[in-house]
């Protein structure tokens, strides 16, 4: 068993409080527009790793030479078979439970934007819509030098021979947002906008650390706008007043939130 899979088997789901599910199913039943946001964690039961906690990919590694643009020139063929491990377990790995309820929840709500720091694409693979990534993703990869040839799919023949080569000659990098990088611009505006303007924010699966994701409900917040926190562990986000935080795993919360809500 990979250690990728060992993850998923480590979650315990406890027995879930009625009080608090009723208390956040009728927060979700009264919402008109519901804004989603999603962490590591959100990923943690389908088995891919979050970043830090006890088994966090940053124990075992260091970002910055993994995660940065300095890094992947330092040693390409490292980080590009960092990424290649990463791809592979991502598309090998099905969307749990909690995936498949954030997409009941959106068609029963409309649909609900969602906002994600994750690149491993399993919202989509569950069928959740309008996910804007704010970190980027494994599906393509560009110039490192942004010679303006377009960018490429990350599929198995560009793995053939790592690091992989632009048409210019440069090496490639994964269009994932790269430590000390920019967050695209688009989905950036659009996650403050929807923060700015939803009736209701739930934030899935992250250790709030990493600014801009970790603003959005503050900002929900300021605004007198409620939100739900779903987390096995305390954050920073936890005890702040409007926040009700749901001491569980999305994978096993989440269909209990939709079943209470719809009734399915
Ligand atoms: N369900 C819900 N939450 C979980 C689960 C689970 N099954 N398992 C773990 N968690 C929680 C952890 O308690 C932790 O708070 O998920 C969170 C994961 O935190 P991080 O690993 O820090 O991931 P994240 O917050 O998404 O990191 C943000 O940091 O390194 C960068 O670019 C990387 O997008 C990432 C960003």
């Amino acid at each position: 068993m990979s250690a990728e899979e060992d993850f998923s088997r480590s979650v315990v789901t406890e027995p879930h409080s009625g009080g608090l599910i009723a208390e956040a199913a009728d927060m979700i039943g009264a919402a008109g527009s519901i804004v989603v946001s999603t962490g590591a964690g959100m990923s943690r039961e389908s088995g891919v790793r979050t970043f830090r906690g006890e088994e966090g990919l940053w124990k075992e590694y260091r970002a910055e030479d993994l995660a940065s643009i300095e890094g992947i020139r330092k040693d390409p063929a490292l980080v590009w078979e960092w990424y290649r491990e990463r791809l592979k377990a991502c598309q090998e790995l099905e969307p749990h439970a909690g995936y498949y309820a954030l997409v009941s929840m959106q068609n029963g709500k409309g649909i609900l934007p969602l906002i994600t720091q994750n690149v491993d694409g399993l919202h989509q693979k569950a069928g959740v819509k309008d996910v804007i990534e704010l970190h980027g993703n494994l599906r393509t990869a560009s110039c490192i030098d942004s010679c303006g040839v377009s960018r490429v799919q990350m599929t198995g023949d560009l793995f053939e021979k790592l690091p992989p080569r632009c048409s210019c000659g440069s090496i490639l990098r994964p269009d994932v947002v790269l430590f000390g990088e920019q967050l695209p611009e688009q989905a950036l505006s659009r996650a403050f906008r929807l923060a700015d303007s939803c009736d209701l924010m739930m934030v899935i699966g992250t250790s709030m650390v990493v600014y801009p994701a970790s603003s959005l409900p503050l900002i929900a917040l300021r605004r007198g706008v409620k939100v739900i926190e779903i987390n096995p562990e305390e954050t920073p986000l936890s005890s702040l007043d409007g926040v009700l935080s749901l001491r569980y795993t999305a994978g096993s919360v989440l269909p209990e939130l939709v079943k209470a809500v719809y009734g399915v």
